[in-house]
């Protein structure tokens, strides 16, 4: 695996491979990485002739300082297992390569950046957005993959690059998850044992809103019986449960307003925010 610091050098590498007409994959990271994230670095593999991964903990899309510090740093052991799954290039720049001065622009994505995550971590998306678009125009891949877990996140991506005309098709990966069903997610790295066992009521709730929602329980009905779940639990904070339109994030009174809804809900185990998802069917 080549492994590129600096920009100049990564993208004299790549014009060299799309001279030779090889397709490029790209899986942006933040690194800590886990099983989800090889299975996008597999599927890119599967698609392309060169697959490059990044790993960068952009700092603009961290609206918590203290989540910023405490967010996990494994450069090493990632590479090992970016190595190991046959990903061909690794981009790992630091913050000067990035932000050489202090980057003003700032994204707005309408009601698709308000909602969810947005109304809880606010700028959180300014920063995505920021980041991928430099990532984009450093790597010009022609395909990109990000975990249907960031299903907010791949949204604003899908709508950044109809906007600014990427010149890239956009892939939605599935989500995978540990055996009891909790989605992989770096962030599960920074849970203690107790913490760990906890954190599986987000995805028991959504399951359970799922055959509420099946069984024809209003949304209304069901968004109470899910805060109730979630604080009913010692140590775990809720921030949101919603039933959203996949295309646009807005909320749905009803179930029936599209042919598939998805589940999206976020909170606190501890200090540890987690987020997941699910569709209806
Ligand atoms: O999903 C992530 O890991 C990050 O938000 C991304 C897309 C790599 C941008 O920093």
């Amino acid at each position: 695996m080549e492994i590129f610091k600096h920009i100049t050098p990564l993208k004299a590498f790549l014009r060299e491979q799309k001279l030779k007409r090889r397709t490029v994959g790209f899986v942006p990271t933040m690194g800590a990485l886990h099983a989800g994230h090889l299975a996008l670095v597999g599927t890119s593999k599967n698609a392309n002739d060169v697959t490059v991964s990044s790993i960068y903990v952009n700092p603009a899309q961290f609206n918590n300082t203290k989540d910023l510090e405490k967010y996990p740093r494994t450069l090493e052991t990632d590479a090992a297992l970016l190595e190991k799954v046959g990903c061909d290039v690794l981009f790992a720049p630091d913050n000067s390569e990035m932000y050489p001065q202090k980057a003003t622009l700032k994204f707005d994505f309408g009601p698709l950046d308000k909602v969810m995550e947005g109304e809880f971590r606010p700028g959180h998306f300014s920063g995505v957005a920021l980041v991928v678009s430099k990532l984009f125009h450093i790597v010009e891949p022609d395909n990109a993959y990000f975990g249907r877990k960031d299903f907010q996140q791949f949204a604003i991506i899908r709508q950044l690059v109809t906007d600014l005309n990427f010149n890239l098709t956009l892939h939605c990966v599935d989500t995978l998850r540990e055996a009891d069903g909790l989605a992989m997610s770096s962030r599960n790295l920074r849970l203690n044992p107790e913490e760990r066992q906890l954190a599986i009521v987000f995805y028991k709730a959504l399951q359970e809103a799922r055959q509420q929602l099946k069984a024809g329980a209003t949304v209304a009905a069901v968004k109470n019986s899910v805060r109730q779940m979630i604080e009913a639990q010692s140590r775990t904070r809720f921030e949101y449960f919603e039933v959203a339109d996949p295309l646009n994030l807005n909320a749905l009174d009803n179930v029936r307003e599209v042919s598939q809804p998805i589940l999206c809900i976020a909170g606190y185990i501890g200090e540890i925010r987690l987020i997941d998802n699910m569709f209806l069917d």
